[in-house]
């Protein structure tokens, strides 16, 4: 209830089942630099509240809120079971179901979760099974740990859930502790394999949002799930396709205040940009994910440095040298402050972007350079047998 009084929208529920005793400690996380928690690592299996306590619970919040969308997470084993739940569910007025076949720890040790996920077959017949047992609208939610994540599409359509939620977490060991070789988080005297969330899961996330967004077969209604820390994450989850999005450790870290943030950032931009409303921006971006053989091979872009902003640290050269294609030479070029400044040497870049993303202080950038004239195309280049390089040819 608090969540909506900040300006959510609606909520899904944490997973309802059959009686669970969760374990101390149970997060982890690891930090960049000073940021904390770029990713978070957590043990924790459904809830392990009193099924009645949650259930009381979510129909005062239906009563309180009835405009806000509050879905019930459900996971469960035999058929039976299943459908035991979901009346109880639908007796608190939820809104929907959204069934967990992704939890990756614990709950999957039990058949349960991931498990079921990584099984499309079985997940189709668990959703027709809801379905047959309930007029409400459900949601599959997927895991990400898999290597196609369109197999619990095909699954989620062919048993006829009404929308997808993606992703769950990735598998994760966060660390290690080297003085007692116990991984985090520690349980005494061990651990076991989390879930992945937070920043550091959103390009995932995003991936599997698009390519499942960009099939021609799937039209079901996404929610975009992982990494979702402000407007910006928000609006590009929705530009790949998802007509709703999650928060879910953004939250915990941050409080529910962000959505204020994620609200007034969203409606600039769509007032910015013209739009009338999310609806617009949903899936801008699609049309834009190719296949790597799609895209333009006569674009090219070669490094620029803004001498003004350049404080000569080097992070750049060192980059290229060491790691990338020996494009920068620091022969002694000074500026006026007497700076050693890099040089772009041009005819050896290849337009690869590392040195603008190591540079701290953002003074590189890509300047197109393309020919103008289309030169060629891959079926130019197959046709004749390969990609030629300064030194000669590479099939
Ligand atoms: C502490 C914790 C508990 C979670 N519990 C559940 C759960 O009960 N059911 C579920 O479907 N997902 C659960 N998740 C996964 C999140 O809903 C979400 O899919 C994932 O964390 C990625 O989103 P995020 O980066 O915004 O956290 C949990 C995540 C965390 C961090």
């Amino acid at each position: 209830m608090r969540a909506f009084d900040a300006g959510w929208g609606g909520a899904v529920w944490k997973t309802l089942g059959n009686p669970v005793v969760n374990l101390s400690s149970r997060y982890a996380a690891v930090n960049h630099g000073k940021k904390r928690i770029m990713g978070m690592s957590n043990i924790e299996l459904i809830s392990d509240r009193g099924l009645s306590t949650n259930l009381k619970e979510m129909h005062e919040v239906k009563k309180n809120y009835p405009d806000h969308a509050v879905l019930a997470s459900i996971m469960a084993d035999e058929k039976e079971e299943w459908q035991q739940l979901i009346r109880r569910v639908e007796d608190t007025g939820a809104d929907g179901i959204e069934l967990n076949f992704s939890c990756p720890h614990g709950m999957c040790e039990r058949g349960l979760g991931s498990a079921i996920g990584q099984e499309p077959v079985i997940a189709e017949e668990i959703t027709r099974w809801v379905k047959q047992s309930t007029s409400l609208p459900v949601v599959v939610k997927f895991t990400p740990n898999v290597a196609d994540i369109c197999e619990q599409g095909r699954a989620a359509v062919a048993g006829g859930a009404e929308g997808v939620a993606l992703i769950n977490t990735v598998k994760s060991i966060i660390g290690v502790d080297l003085d007692d070789f116990i991984p985090f988080p520690k349980l005494r005297n061990g651990s076991t394999n989390g879930g992945y969330s937070g920043p550091a899961l959103k390009p995932i996330a995003l991936h599997m949002v698009a390519s499942l967004g960009r099939q021609d077969w799937f039209s079901l209604p996404m929610s975009g799930i992982g990494g979702i820390n402000n407007w910006r994450d928000a609006a590009e989850f929705i530009a790949l396709g998802c007509t709703t999005v999650q928060v879910c450790t953004a939250v915990m870290h941050h409080g529910f205040a962000i959505v204020e943030e994620m609200i007034s950032g969203l409606t600039s931009y769509l007032n910015e940009k013209k739009m009338n409303s999310v609806s617009e921006l949903c899936g801008k971006a699609l049309g834009c994910y190719k296949n790597w053989g799609e895209l333009d091979m006569n674009y090219k872009v070669v490094a620029e440095i803004d001498a003004e902003t350049c404080t000569g640290c080097g992070k750049c050269y060192t980059a290229c040298y060491d790691g990338a294609y020996q494009a920068i030479s620091l022969s002694g070029k000074s500026g006026e402050s007497g700076k050693v400044l890099p040089t772009i040497l041009t005819d050896k870049c290849k337009g690869c972007n590392l040195c603008s993303l190591v540079c701290p202080v953002n003074s590189i950038s890509m300047v197109d350079v393309s020919p103008t004239e289309k030169i060629e195309s891959w079926q130019d280049v197959l046709e004749r047998g390969g990609y030629a390089i300064e030194d000669g040819i590479s099939s």
